[in-house]
This record gives C-alpha cells, structure tokens and sequence, in this order.
C-alpha cells in the first residue's frame, strides 16, 4: 500500500497524490490543486509548522525525550546546565565542552545596572513579577544592540549564553523588587541553582547556604521545564523569532504566551484551586462543579498528552524529598484526593485528562518558600533554554515568516455612513 493520501476536488475531479513524509503531508501540492480554499484548523490541533529535532513527545504513550534522550534519564543524572547545552548544541557535552559552557553562563549572570536600578524599580510597587519578567527580557534587547544581527551565528550564540545566565538573576530581581527587598549580586563561586536560591533568599548573611535536596530537587524541576515541543510559547517565538526579531523580543513573546493560566500560569492556578477548595471533603462537590462546566480542574488535561505527563511522574517523586526537608504542603492531600476521584471519573477518563507538570510543582514551589506569583517565573527560567533551542533552529532552518490565512465570515463590502445617519 502506498505511504501516501490522495485529495479529490469533487467539483472538477482532478486529484494530487501525497507522500507522507516524517509522519505528515506537505500542504504544497494540496495549495496548487486548491488554490484559495484554506485547510481550517483554528488551534492548529492538526498542523506541523515544520520540521524539528529537538525534542520529541508521544502524547498517547506519555513519552517526552529531549535530542532523543528519556527525560526519566536526564532528570536522574543530567543537570539543568548540562541538558541547556544538550538542547542548544543537539549534543550532550564533552568534559571540555561543559566546563567551558558552566564558566560562559557563569560570566554572563549580571545585569546591567540600569536594568534593575531604572527599568525594574520603575514598577508599581505590587507589580506581578511575570509581568515584570516578560518586559524585562524584552527590555534587555536595547541593552544589546548587535543582537539584531540575527544571521550571524557568532552573534546568536552570545545572546543565547546571556539570556540562559541572566534568566535567574532577572527572576531573583522581580522577586526582590515586589517584596520589597534589596537586590543580592550573582555570586560566581556558586552553581547555578545556588546562585538563584541566594538571589532569592539572602538577607545578612555573608554567605548563602541553601539546603542540597532543595537546590537538587530546583534542578530537576528546571530539567523538566526545559522544553515541551511546539507549545504556545514556543509558537510565540518562533512566530515573533520568523519575522527576523532578536532573541530578546522573540523569548519575551515567548515568556508572555506562558503567563496565561491556560499555559505556564498553570500551575499559579492550581495552588489558588487548592486552597479554595480548602478540605479533603469538599473534593467531590468540586468535581462535580468542574463537570457542570463551572470552571476547569487546573493542572489537569493536555492539548498533546493524552495520557499521564511523564513530567507529573517524576515531579511527584521530587514531592517527597522536598516535604522531607520542608515538611508536608497541607494542600498535598487535597491534591491527592483530587486525583484519585478524577482518575475514577467517566468524565475525566472519557476525555483522557491526566495531572499535567503544573499539578504538582506548584506544591514543591509552595513548600520551598516561593510566593505563588513567583511559580510561572519559575518555569520561565528553564524554558528560555526551550526557547532559544527553537529559535536557534529556525534561523539555520531559515524558515519563511508565519503567515496564515483566515476563513472570512464577515460583512461584505459594504459604504461608509456618516454618524448622524446611523440607527
Ligand atoms: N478540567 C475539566 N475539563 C477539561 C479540562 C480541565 N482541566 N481540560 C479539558 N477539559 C475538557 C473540556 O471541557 C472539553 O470537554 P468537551 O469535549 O465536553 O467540550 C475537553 O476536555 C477537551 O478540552 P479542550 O479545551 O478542547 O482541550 P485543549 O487541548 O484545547 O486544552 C488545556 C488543553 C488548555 C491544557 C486544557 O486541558 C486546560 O485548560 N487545562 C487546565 C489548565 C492547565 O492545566 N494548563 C497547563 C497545561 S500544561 C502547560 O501548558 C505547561
């Protein structure tokens, strides 16, 4: 049998055969056998923009690999830095390679002074701070100005280094800045994480020690935000990036499509659900609620998973050694229970919603001492990494500039009336 679909235009007969290539077809022939008819898929639940090799996911069998790796096996034994290279480069490091990649991000931690001491105190003083972080990261764009030589590879990995070192320290500043607190320095004698979690918490001390299980259980958690395919965010970019913008804009596109609840903000959502529902006992009556269509079970569903998140499986085994150090997050067992009714339920089972990676990481995040407007910042860290992979591969891909087409369901031509002679 041929690995090919065949397309009839019943009005005239004609018909174009077309290969199935990679696990798609090519809608060029179908644009010269139909030219002006549109394939209509608003959500693009159905379109590949194109082709990729960074990170692949089988939503039906929960399968999420990164350059071909398991993520089971890189959250065991990579780090966050390692996989950042992994997912730039297309290849694990050598000894050499990553010493040399841990003292370029190393290097490229500070932030211009006026950054923090002009742009980010200019916010309200209760500004969200993944509202400060989207503008931020755009904002670092004037700051670089031979960032706009975007065909130049030389130039695209130097800002790739800056943004993947300077993503902590942002996020550390927006936090500082909403509380209330004094900016601390990057410390270059600490590894990534540590350096983060001192940004984050010091207060007199000379030097900040945070706990390892902590700082190791952050960097699994960055591990598994590091990319997720072509997610919403990452289509932001790669829209924003094919228009030939600089790699500060494109992420800071990127980073407002992962504010939304229905994306990164996810997991933001999930801890307010939790805590409104407030008791082991009201589980049901919330359930039943969601399926009246009173509100979505947040942290649950996916547009690709049909399945359980490979991510949630592992987060929740992060859950314990965190509790260990932390002691438990109250909210766990509501969360738990949670899952246990929506797992039996006919309507979550029917629809195949699962926990995704929000379901349980903003409990981690919560029991670490992070304030729950800090939880998408979080996965904005990591997920620059993502982004930056993609945009990497679109400029050497050299992909035309995002376009589609619409279906129009408006009015026709119609003339222009004065004011005063509307009804
Ligand atoms: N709670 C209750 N019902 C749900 C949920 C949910 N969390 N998610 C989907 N459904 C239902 C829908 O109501 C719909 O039911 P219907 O067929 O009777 O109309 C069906 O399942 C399909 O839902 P869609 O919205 O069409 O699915 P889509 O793929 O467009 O949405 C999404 C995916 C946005 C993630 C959705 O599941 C959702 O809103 N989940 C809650 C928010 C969330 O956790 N987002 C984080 C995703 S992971 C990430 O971005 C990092």
């Amino acid at each position: 049998m041929p690995d090919s679909i065949t397309i009839t235009d019943n009005r005239t007969g004609s018909s174009v055969e077309i290969p199935i290539v990679d696990g798609g077809v090519s809608a060029d022939p179908w644009r010269k056998l139909l030219p002006g008819i549109w394939f209509s898929d608003p959500g693009f639940t159905t379109t590949a923009l194109g082709t990729s090799a960074i990170t692949y996911l089988d939503g039906e069998e929960g399968i999420l690999r990164y350059r071909g790796y398991p993520i089971e096996q890189l959250a065991k034994s990579s780090t966050y830095l390692e996989v950042s290279y992994l997912l730039i480069h297309g290849e694990l490091p050598t000894q050499e390679q990553y010493d040399q990649w841990l003292h370029d991000i190393t290097y490229h931690t500070f932030i211009h002074e006026n950054v923090r001491k002009r742009f980010l105190e200019g916010f309200h003083y209760d500004a969200h701070p993944m509202g400060m972080l989207v503008s931020a990261m755009g904002a670092l764009s004037t700051f670089y100005l031979e960032a706009k030589g975007v065909d130049d590879p030389t130039v695209r990995a130097k800002q790739i280094t800056r943004l993947i070192a300077k993503m902590p320290t942002l996020a550390a500043a927006c936090h500082r800045f909403s509380v209330g607190m004094p900016f601390v320095y990057p410390d270059n004698s600490m590894s990534f994480v540590e350096n983060f979690l001192s940004m984050m918490w010091k207060v007199a001390e000379p030097h900040y020690a945070a706990d390892p299980v902590l700082t190791h259980a952050l960097d699994v958690l960055f591990i598994l935000h590091a990319d997720h395919e072509q997610n919403c965010g990452t289509l932001a970019l790669r829209t924003v990036g094919s228009a030939h913008a600089d790699p500060y804009s494109a992420c800071a596109a990127a980073c407002a499509a992962l504010y939304g609840p229905r994306h990164g903000g996810a997991n933001e959502a999930v801890i307010k659900m939790l805590t409104e529902i407030g008791t082991i006992d009201a589980v049901p009556d919330f359930i039943k609620a969601v399926k009246e269509g009173h509100g979505r079970l947040q942290g649950f569903g996916h547009r690709v998973y049909k399945n359980y998140d490979p991510r949630a499986t592992i987060i929740k085994n992060i859950a314990d050694d965190v509790f260990e150090v932390t002691g438990k997050n109250p909210l766990l067992d509501i969360a738990l229970k949670l899952e246990e009714v929506a797992l039996s339920d006919d309507y979550f089972i029917s629809r195949k919603l699962y926990p995704n990676v929000d379901f349980y990481s903003g409990l981690i995040y919560q029991a670490m001492g992070f304030p729950i407007e800090m939880f998408t910042v979080l996965f904005a860290i990591p997920r620059t990494t993502g982004w930056l992979s993609h945009y990497e591969e679109l400029m050497v891909q050299d992909q035309k500039i995002y376009r589609p087409r619409q279906l129009w369901t408006g009015a026709d031509e119609r003339s222009y009336v004065p004011i005063d002679a509307r009804s």
